[in-house]
Protein backbone atom coordinates (compact mmCIF):
# COMPACT_ATOMS: atom_id res chain seq x y z
CA UNK A 1 0.00 0.00 0.00
CA UNK A 2 1.62 3.05 -0.95
CA UNK A 3 2.27 6.03 2.02
CA UNK A 4 1.50 9.62 0.90
CA UNK A 5 2.95 12.21 3.10
CA UNK A 6 1.13 16.00 3.76
CA UNK A 7 4.54 17.70 4.89
CA UNK A 8 3.96 21.34 6.48
CA UNK A 9 6.72 23.96 7.82
CA UNK A 10 6.25 27.41 9.59
CA UNK A 11 8.74 27.55 11.69
CA UNK A 12 9.81 31.31 10.43
CA UNK A 13 8.83 33.40 7.46
CA UNK A 14 7.93 30.71 4.43
CA UNK A 15 4.55 28.68 4.96
CA UNK A 16 5.18 25.99 2.97
CA UNK A 17 3.47 22.25 2.18
CA UNK A 18 3.94 19.56 0.20
CA UNK A 19 2.93 15.76 -0.79
CA UNK A 20 5.59 12.78 -0.91
CA UNK A 21 4.38 9.37 -2.22
CA UNK A 22 6.87 6.58 -0.95
CA UNK A 23 9.42 8.91 -0.66
CA UNK A 24 9.15 10.77 -3.90
CA UNK A 25 8.07 14.54 -4.28
CA UNK A 26 4.77 14.77 -5.69
CA UNK A 27 4.45 18.49 -5.09
CA UNK A 28 5.97 21.64 -2.82
CA UNK A 29 4.37 24.84 -2.52
CA UNK A 30 6.37 27.85 -1.01
CA UNK A 31 5.14 31.11 0.11
CA UNK A 32 7.27 33.40 0.60
CA UNK A 33 6.45 36.62 2.79
CA UNK A 34 8.03 39.83 1.20
CA UNK A 35 6.24 42.09 4.33
CA UNK A 36 9.88 41.66 6.31
CA UNK A 37 11.65 43.33 3.67
CA UNK A 38 11.25 46.70 4.82
CA UNK A 39 11.93 45.92 8.69
CA UNK A 40 15.53 44.61 7.70
CA UNK A 41 14.60 40.88 9.32
CA UNK A 42 11.67 38.80 10.20
CA UNK A 43 8.67 40.43 12.36
CA UNK A 44 7.37 37.50 14.32
CA UNK A 45 3.75 39.04 14.72
CA UNK A 46 3.65 39.63 10.88
CA UNK A 47 5.01 36.13 10.37
CA UNK A 48 2.67 34.76 12.78
CA UNK A 49 -0.22 36.65 10.62
CA UNK A 50 0.89 35.84 7.51
CA UNK A 51 0.86 31.98 8.27
CA UNK A 52 -2.57 32.23 8.65
CA UNK A 53 -3.45 33.57 5.90
CA UNK A 54 -1.16 31.18 3.63
CA UNK A 55 -1.80 28.08 5.21
CA UNK A 56 -4.91 26.69 3.47
CA UNK A 57 -4.40 27.69 -0.02
CA UNK A 58 -0.75 26.67 0.15
CA UNK A 59 -1.88 23.25 1.72
CA UNK A 60 -5.13 23.09 -0.96
CA UNK A 61 -2.44 23.89 -3.72
CA UNK A 62 0.35 21.68 -2.99
CA UNK A 63 -2.44 18.14 -2.86
CA UNK A 64 -3.66 19.94 -6.45
CA UNK A 65 -0.60 19.88 -8.01
CA UNK A 66 -0.05 16.36 -6.13
CA UNK A 67 -2.99 15.19 -7.65
CA UNK A 68 -3.92 14.07 -4.43
CA UNK A 69 -7.26 14.00 -2.23
CA UNK A 70 -6.87 14.42 1.57
CA UNK A 71 -8.94 11.15 1.82
CA UNK A 72 -5.67 9.51 0.55
CA UNK A 73 -3.21 10.96 2.77
CA UNK A 74 -1.43 8.63 4.82
CA UNK A 75 -0.13 10.67 7.43
CA UNK A 76 0.50 14.49 8.24
CA UNK A 77 4.07 15.44 9.28
CA UNK A 78 4.77 18.88 10.56
CA UNK A 79 7.98 21.27 12.00
CA UNK A 80 7.48 21.20 15.51
CA UNK A 81 10.31 23.30 16.29
CA UNK A 82 12.52 25.12 16.63
CA UNK A 83 11.52 28.07 15.23
CA UNK A 84 9.24 31.23 16.04
CA UNK A 85 6.48 30.18 18.36
CA UNK A 86 3.63 32.21 17.01
CA UNK A 87 5.03 30.90 13.43
CA UNK A 88 5.09 27.23 14.71
CA UNK A 89 1.73 27.29 16.09
CA UNK A 90 0.45 28.19 12.77
CA UNK A 91 2.07 24.96 11.18
CA UNK A 92 0.88 22.58 14.05
CA UNK A 93 -2.04 23.65 14.92
CA UNK A 94 -3.30 23.27 11.32
CA UNK A 95 -1.71 19.98 11.13
CA UNK A 96 -3.28 18.51 14.24
CA UNK A 97 -6.46 19.79 13.57
CA UNK A 98 -6.08 18.55 9.43
CA UNK A 99 -4.70 15.00 10.94
CA UNK A 100 -7.64 14.58 13.62
CA UNK A 101 -10.32 15.30 11.44
CA UNK A 102 -8.98 12.45 8.14
CA UNK A 103 -8.27 9.83 11.18
CA UNK A 104 -4.57 9.75 9.99
CA UNK A 105 -1.42 9.53 12.43
CA UNK A 106 0.20 12.92 12.62
CA UNK A 107 4.27 13.41 12.95
CA UNK A 108 6.34 15.51 14.87
CA UNK A 109 9.39 16.79 12.93
CA UNK A 110 12.12 18.48 13.93
CA UNK A 111 13.46 21.48 12.06
CA UNK A 112 17.09 20.47 11.94
CA UNK A 113 16.45 16.99 11.55
CA UNK A 114 14.64 18.03 7.72
CA UNK A 115 17.61 20.10 6.90
CA UNK A 116 20.27 17.34 6.88
CA UNK A 117 17.14 14.48 5.36
CA UNK A 118 16.53 16.96 2.47
CA UNK A 119 19.35 14.97 0.94
CA UNK A 120 17.36 11.74 0.85
CA UNK A 121 14.60 13.94 -1.40
CA UNK A 122 13.87 11.81 -4.52
CA UNK A 123 12.12 14.05 -7.29
CA UNK A 124 11.55 10.62 -9.16
CA UNK A 125 11.62 6.93 -8.43
CA UNK A 126 14.99 6.46 -9.85
CA UNK A 127 16.77 9.64 -8.16
CA UNK A 128 18.97 7.61 -6.01
CA UNK A 129 22.19 9.62 -5.25
CA UNK A 130 21.95 9.94 -1.42
CA UNK A 131 24.58 10.17 1.36
CA UNK A 132 25.56 6.43 2.92
CA UNK A 133 25.78 6.55 6.38
CA UNK A 134 28.08 7.50 8.48
CA UNK A 135 28.01 10.94 6.65
CA UNK A 136 28.78 14.28 7.71
CA UNK A 137 27.17 17.44 7.25
CA UNK A 138 27.22 20.83 7.76
CA UNK A 139 24.45 22.55 8.63
CA UNK A 140 24.11 26.15 7.78
CA UNK A 141 21.46 28.95 8.33
CA UNK A 142 20.09 32.23 9.96
CA UNK A 143 20.02 30.22 12.95
CA UNK A 144 22.59 27.08 13.40
CA UNK A 145 25.81 26.70 12.55
CA UNK A 146 26.72 23.17 13.59
CA UNK A 147 28.76 19.90 11.72
CA UNK A 148 26.60 16.97 12.30
CA UNK A 149 27.71 13.41 12.62
CA UNK A 150 24.94 11.59 10.82
CA UNK A 151 24.57 7.75 11.95
CA UNK A 152 20.85 7.17 10.76
CA UNK A 153 18.10 8.98 9.89
CA UNK A 154 17.31 9.40 13.38
CA UNK A 155 20.87 9.04 15.05
CA UNK A 156 22.46 12.70 14.38
CA UNK A 157 25.27 13.94 16.89
CA UNK A 158 26.78 17.21 16.57
CA UNK A 159 30.02 17.25 16.61
CA UNK A 160 30.45 20.97 16.98
CA UNK A 161 28.31 24.05 16.85
CA UNK A 162 28.69 28.55 16.91
CA UNK A 163 29.14 29.30 20.30
CA UNK A 164 27.27 32.87 19.35
CA UNK A 165 25.63 33.64 16.07
CA UNK A 166 24.88 31.55 13.42
CA UNK A 167 26.94 31.85 9.77
CA UNK A 168 24.08 33.29 8.29
CA UNK A 169 23.22 36.09 10.95
CA UNK A 170 26.79 37.50 10.22
CA UNK A 171 25.76 37.75 6.66
CA UNK A 172 22.89 39.23 7.50
CA UNK A 173 24.09 41.86 9.85
CA UNK A 174 27.32 42.67 7.79
CA UNK A 175 24.83 43.08 4.69
CA UNK A 176 22.54 45.33 6.78
CA UNK A 177 25.37 47.52 7.87
CA UNK A 178 26.22 48.05 4.54
CA UNK A 179 22.35 49.60 3.25
CA UNK A 180 22.09 46.18 1.21
CA UNK A 181 18.39 45.06 2.34
CA UNK A 182 17.39 41.89 4.11
CA UNK A 183 17.85 38.89 4.08
CA UNK A 184 21.83 39.89 2.98
CA UNK A 185 22.95 36.62 1.84
CA UNK A 186 21.80 36.54 -1.66
CA UNK A 187 22.48 39.69 -2.25
CA UNK A 188 26.29 39.19 -0.92
CA UNK A 189 26.23 36.22 -3.28
CA UNK A 190 25.49 38.09 -6.34
CA UNK A 191 27.79 41.12 -5.42
CA UNK A 192 30.35 38.63 -4.05
CA UNK A 193 30.62 36.76 -7.90
CA UNK A 194 32.30 40.27 -9.08
CA UNK A 195 34.46 41.56 -6.36
CA UNK A 196 38.17 40.61 -5.04
CA UNK A 197 38.15 38.18 -2.06
CA UNK A 198 41.27 39.20 -0.96
CA UNK A 199 40.83 43.13 -1.15
CA UNK A 200 40.17 43.07 2.94
CA UNK A 201 41.14 40.95 5.66
CA UNK A 202 38.50 40.36 8.71
CA UNK A 203 39.42 38.81 11.80
CA UNK A 204 38.50 34.90 12.25
CA UNK A 205 37.72 33.14 16.07
CA UNK A 206 40.31 30.70 17.67
CA UNK A 207 37.15 28.49 18.70
CA UNK A 208 38.11 25.27 20.53
CA UNK A 209 37.25 21.61 19.09
CA UNK A 210 35.19 21.94 16.02
CA UNK A 211 32.79 24.71 17.54
CA UNK A 212 32.26 28.05 15.59
CA UNK A 213 32.00 31.57 16.46
CA UNK A 214 30.83 34.36 14.02
CA UNK A 215 30.15 37.54 16.58
CA UNK A 216 33.86 38.49 16.26
CA UNK A 217 33.78 38.73 12.55
CA UNK A 218 30.71 40.78 12.41
CA UNK A 219 32.01 43.25 14.98
CA UNK A 220 35.44 43.16 12.77
CA UNK A 221 33.46 44.20 9.80
CA UNK A 222 31.31 46.75 11.50
CA UNK A 223 34.62 48.29 13.06
CA UNK A 224 36.67 48.47 9.57
CA UNK A 225 33.91 49.65 7.89
CA UNK A 226 33.03 52.79 10.54
CA UNK A 227 37.25 53.60 9.96
CA UNK A 228 37.03 52.98 6.07
CA UNK A 229 33.68 55.68 6.20
CA UNK A 230 35.50 58.61 8.04
CA UNK A 231 37.75 58.48 4.81
CA UNK A 232 35.28 58.02 2.38
CA UNK A 233 31.51 58.17 3.28
CA UNK A 234 30.50 56.49 -0.28
CA UNK A 235 32.95 53.62 0.82
CA UNK A 236 30.35 50.82 0.36
CA UNK A 237 29.07 52.15 -2.84
CA UNK A 238 32.64 52.03 -4.50
CA UNK A 239 33.67 48.64 -2.76
CA UNK A 240 30.59 46.67 -2.57
CA UNK A 241 31.53 43.83 -4.67
CA UNK A 242 34.93 43.49 -3.01
CA UNK A 243 34.01 44.00 0.46
CA UNK A 244 31.09 41.13 -0.13
CA UNK A 245 33.41 38.64 -2.15
CA UNK A 246 36.24 39.71 0.85
CA UNK A 247 33.06 38.92 3.46
CA UNK A 248 31.89 35.73 1.66
CA UNK A 249 35.61 34.10 1.61
CA UNK A 250 35.64 34.75 5.37
CA UNK A 251 32.64 32.77 6.30
CA UNK A 252 33.48 30.13 3.86
CA UNK A 253 36.99 29.57 5.47
CA UNK A 254 36.02 29.55 8.32
CA UNK A 255 33.44 27.02 8.00
CA UNK A 256 35.67 24.34 6.12
CA UNK A 257 38.43 24.73 8.44
CA UNK A 258 36.26 23.40 10.56
CA UNK A 259 34.57 20.71 8.92
CA UNK A 260 38.39 19.17 7.10
CA UNK A 261 39.41 19.32 10.87
CA UNK A 262 36.04 17.29 11.27
CA UNK A 263 36.74 14.98 8.40
CA UNK A 264 39.92 14.12 9.75
CA UNK A 265 39.42 13.05 13.35
CA UNK A 266 36.28 11.07 12.14
CA UNK A 267 37.62 9.68 8.87
CA UNK A 268 34.52 10.02 7.20
CA UNK A 269 34.53 11.35 3.97
CA UNK A 270 30.78 11.56 3.04
CA UNK A 271 30.43 14.83 3.17
CA UNK A 272 26.95 17.09 3.05
CA UNK A 273 25.75 20.60 3.42
CA UNK A 274 22.67 21.59 4.41
CA UNK A 275 20.58 24.72 5.54
CA UNK A 276 20.10 28.32 3.71
CA UNK A 277 23.73 29.14 3.37
CA UNK A 278 24.50 26.49 1.34
CA UNK A 279 22.63 28.43 -1.70
CA UNK A 280 25.89 30.40 -1.06
CA UNK A 281 28.14 30.10 -4.62
CA UNK A 282 31.30 30.61 -2.59
CA UNK A 283 30.38 27.75 -0.38
CA UNK A 284 29.11 25.32 -3.26
CA UNK A 285 32.73 25.61 -4.92
CA UNK A 286 34.65 25.36 -1.85
CA UNK A 287 32.69 21.82 -1.73
CA UNK A 288 33.85 21.27 -5.18
CA UNK A 289 37.41 22.04 -4.01
CA UNK A 290 37.48 19.54 -1.13
CA UNK A 291 35.68 16.64 -3.01
CA UNK A 292 38.78 17.08 -5.72
CA UNK A 293 41.86 18.13 -3.79
CA UNK A 294 40.94 15.82 -0.59
CA UNK A 295 38.69 13.04 -2.20
CA UNK A 296 35.49 13.88 -0.24
CA UNK A 297 32.16 12.51 -1.71
CA UNK A 298 30.06 15.67 -1.08
CA UNK A 299 26.25 16.25 -1.23
CA UNK A 300 25.22 19.79 -1.76
CA UNK A 301 21.25 20.39 -1.90
CA UNK A 302 19.04 21.29 -4.89
CA UNK A 303 18.74 25.36 -4.28
CA UNK A 304 15.11 24.83 -3.85
CA UNK A 305 16.04 22.63 -0.99
CA UNK A 306 18.46 24.86 1.21
CA UNK A 307 15.93 27.26 2.49
CA UNK A 308 13.20 26.48 4.44
CA UNK A 309 10.81 23.72 2.65
CA UNK A 310 7.79 21.49 3.53
CA UNK A 311 9.45 18.74 1.29
CA UNK A 312 12.09 18.28 3.99
CA UNK A 313 10.14 17.92 6.49
CA UNK A 314 7.86 15.53 4.49
CA UNK A 315 10.52 13.14 3.45
CA UNK A 316 11.39 13.00 7.43
CA UNK A 317 7.79 12.30 7.89
CA UNK A 318 7.80 9.20 5.42
CA UNK A 319 10.89 7.48 7.21
CA UNK A 320 9.42 8.33 11.07
CA UNK A 321 5.76 6.79 9.46
CA UNK A 322 8.24 3.64 8.37
CA UNK A 323 9.47 3.75 11.86
CA UNK A 324 5.05 4.15 13.31
CA UNK A 325 6.85 7.10 15.16
CA UNK A 326 3.77 8.97 15.37
CA UNK A 327 2.70 11.93 17.93
CA UNK A 328 -0.26 12.88 20.19
CA UNK A 329 -2.21 15.67 19.78
CA UNK A 330 -1.23 16.82 23.22
CA UNK A 331 2.67 17.58 21.88
CA UNK A 332 3.32 21.53 21.79
CA UNK A 333 5.48 23.55 19.58
CA UNK A 334 8.99 24.18 20.92
CA UNK A 335 10.78 27.42 19.98
CA UNK A 336 14.46 25.62 21.00
CA UNK A 337 15.75 22.47 20.66
CA UNK A 338 18.78 20.58 19.35
CA UNK A 339 18.41 17.62 17.28
O1 LIG B 1 17.62 27.82 6.38
P1 LIG B 1 17.10 29.21 6.22
O2 LIG B 1 16.13 29.49 5.11
O3 LIG B 1 16.37 29.71 7.50
C1 LIG B 1 16.79 29.48 8.79
O4 LIG B 1 17.62 30.29 9.26
O5 LIG B 1 16.31 28.48 9.37
O6 LIG B 1 18.40 30.15 6.09
C2 LIG B 1 18.29 31.54 5.93
C3 LIG B 1 19.72 32.11 5.84
C4 LIG B 1 19.74 33.63 5.85
O7 LIG B 1 20.72 34.05 6.76
C5 LIG B 1 20.12 33.97 4.42
O8 LIG B 1 20.79 35.21 4.28
C6 LIG B 1 21.02 32.81 4.07
O9 LIG B 1 20.35 31.68 4.62
N1 LIG B 1 21.18 32.65 2.63
C7 LIG B 1 22.38 32.80 2.00
C8 LIG B 1 22.12 32.61 0.62
N2 LIG B 1 20.80 32.35 0.45
C9 LIG B 1 20.24 32.37 1.70
N3 LIG B 1 23.60 33.07 2.48
C10 LIG B 1 24.62 33.16 1.60
N4 LIG B 1 24.46 33.02 0.26
C11 LIG B 1 23.25 32.74 -0.26
N5 LIG B 1 23.10 32.58 -1.58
Amino acid sequence: MDTIILGIESSCDDTSAAVLKNGVLLSSVIASQAVHEAYGGVVPELASRAHQQNIVPVVHEALKRAGVCKEQLSAVAFTRGPGLMGSLLVGVSFAKGFARALGIPMIDVNHLQGHVLAHFIKESEDDNRQPRFPFLCLLVSGGNSQIIRVNAYNRMEVLGQTIDDAAGEAIDKCSKVMGLGYPGGPVIDRLARQGNPLAYTFSKPHTPGLDYSFSGLKTSFLYSLRDWLKDDPDFVAHHQEDLAASLEKTVVDILMDKLRKAVKATGIREVAVAGGVSANTGLRNAFHEHAAKYGWNIFIPKFGYTTDNAAMIGITGHFKYQDKDFCTIDQPAYSRVSL
